[in-house]
């Protein structure tokens, strides 16, 4: 944080404040306020923190204005372009570009360590066939620290980094193998010769009947979604990471929080969504119907796959999905798809409908994810499982850092309280 002499003054009922103001090296200046209570006797009010800075990080800056991302500096449209998932995870990691050696070492590290303990099969046999996959993993990666128990103690740097690789390397098998509990087909397990997006594939569309070839196409369609969903700064699961962190529990049971949060169709579950809003209208000519019932103040209904709280113009990640998807749609033979037909029109409308437009309401990143994995055949169940493998790079990256922090403590907000002041019980006869 910069050494600053720069101060915001705050007055109300005839007192004033000085707080310390910081400049960060990218994005706004940030007002410290965490002498604010014991100075002034006031909190600040921030319900779903749009002007607040929860911590200080290194790992990912978004400029909401510019459509702009970057991790470690390095902008995502290059990323996606020049480098690929595993590398990004180093990145994200490490927080510099591995040389080919640090790289072959690191990829080797992940690859043997995509295997789960065979007893593990059976936290997948006790669930319903039916139910969701996000359950699953939920479930499964808690019990990790039940099975992983050597690389639990956060304290110790080494179990830190064991705990990371383990997550990164293990996510892939859990997401698949929840795939194939759900179709009733046997699990697949991973294989060391298959790079990371392709092993993922092999292990959710693999039979024992018949030999598997990857699509090279899918699996660097496979590889981008991975790379564009790794890190987003303090997104609602990340910020859900630190937080459950923030007490010293085990990495596991704070990714499988942050696994429970990003489960939601306003955060990660919205390519779920999406595809089953484009499900719902149905045809081209029911579009308008959808357009104004997200206009409708008095309907709940939002158009999912759409807007963004940070993004106010484009989500860059957005821009180069939308290029995967043609890819894989043409490859695939698709483009006819009634759904995605569907899909081009919406975005094609929305883009040029005044609300949006004043809202600043366009495609995000889980629009044109949807797309590509519905194209993939993988059911919408599988769409936020996807995402999860993927932001696991990120959770980790930002719990390490949280950990290493020497300002680290526990998080607890306080409230604006509306209830009932003090008053006596009173006894049931006399209610
Ligand atoms: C992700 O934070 C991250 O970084 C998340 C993420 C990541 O990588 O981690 O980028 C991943 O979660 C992407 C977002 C996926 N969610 C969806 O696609 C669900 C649909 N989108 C909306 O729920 C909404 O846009 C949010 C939740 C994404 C953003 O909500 P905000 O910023 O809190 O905006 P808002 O709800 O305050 O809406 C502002 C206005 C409102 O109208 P007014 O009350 O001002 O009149 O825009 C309207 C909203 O009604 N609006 C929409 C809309 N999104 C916002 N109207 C119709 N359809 C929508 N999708």
């Amino acid at each position: 944080m910069s050494d600053t002499k720069r101060t915001a003054t705050l007055s109300f009922d005839g007192q004033s404040f000085d707080l310390p103001v910081y400049s960060p090296t990218a994005g706004p200046d940030v007002i410290d306020i965490r002498k604010l209570y014991g100075q002034a006797g006031v909190f600040t009010y921030d319900p779903g923190f749009t002007s607040t800075a929860s911590c200080d990080s290194t790992i990912t800056f978004i400029d909401g204005d510019k459509g702009e991302l970057l991790h470690r500096g390095y902008p995502i449209d290059q990323l996606a372009e020049k480098s690929h998932y595993l590398e990004v995870c180093f990145l994200l990691l490490y927080g510099y570009l591995p040389t080919a050696t640090e790289l072959e070492d690191f990829e080797e590290r992940v690859t043997h360590h995509t295997m789960l303990h065979e007893q593990m099969q059976y936290f997948f046999r006790g669930f319903r066939r039916d139910a969701h996959p996000m359950a699953i993993m939920v479930g499964v990666v808690g019990a990790m620290s039940a099975f992983y128990h050597d690389s639990t103690d956060i304290t110790d740097e080494w179990q830190r980094e064991v705990a990371s690789i383990r997550l990164i390397a293990k996510m892939p098998t859990i997401a698949a193998w929840a795939y194939k509990y759900s179709i009733g087909q046997p699990f697949v397990y991973p294989r060391n010769d298959l790079d990371y997006a392709s092993n993922f594939l092999r292990m959710c569309f693999a039979v024992p009947a018949e030999e598997y070839e990857v699509n090279p196409i899918l699996a660097r369609a496979m590889d981008r979604i991975l790379t564009l969903h790794a890190d987003h700064e303090q997104n609602a699961s990340t910020s859900t990471v630190r937080l459950a962190s923030s007490s010293g529990a085990n990495p596991f049971a704070c990714i499988a929080a942050g696994i429970a949060c990003l489960w939601g169709p306003a955060h990660g579950g919205a390519n779920q969504a999406c595809l089953e809003m484009l499900k719902e209208i149905g045809t081209p000519d029911r579009i308008p119907e959808f357009i104004d019932r997200a206009k409708d103040k008095d309907d709940p209904f939002r158009l999912m796959g759409f807007g963004h709280r940070v993004y106010k113009n484009t989500d860059p990640r957005a821009k180069v999905l939308k290029q995967s998807a043609d890819e894989v749609l043409e490859l695939l033979g698709v483009d006819n798809n009634p759904l995605l037909q569907v899909a081009k029109e919406l975005e094609k409308v929305a883009l040029n409908d005044p609300y949006f437009v004043e809202k600043k309401l366009f495609p995000n990143v889980d629009f044109y994810s949807g797309i590509i994995l519905e194209a993939m055949g993988f059911p919408t169940s599988m769409f936020t499982p996807v995402f999860a493998l993927s932001r696991t790079v990120g959770w980790v990256s930002q719990w390490k850092e949280m950990i290493a922090d020497p300002q680290n403590k526990i998080g607890r907000p306080r409230q604006l309280y509306l209830g009932e002041t003090l008053r006596d019980y009173v006894d049931i006869e006399d209610r």
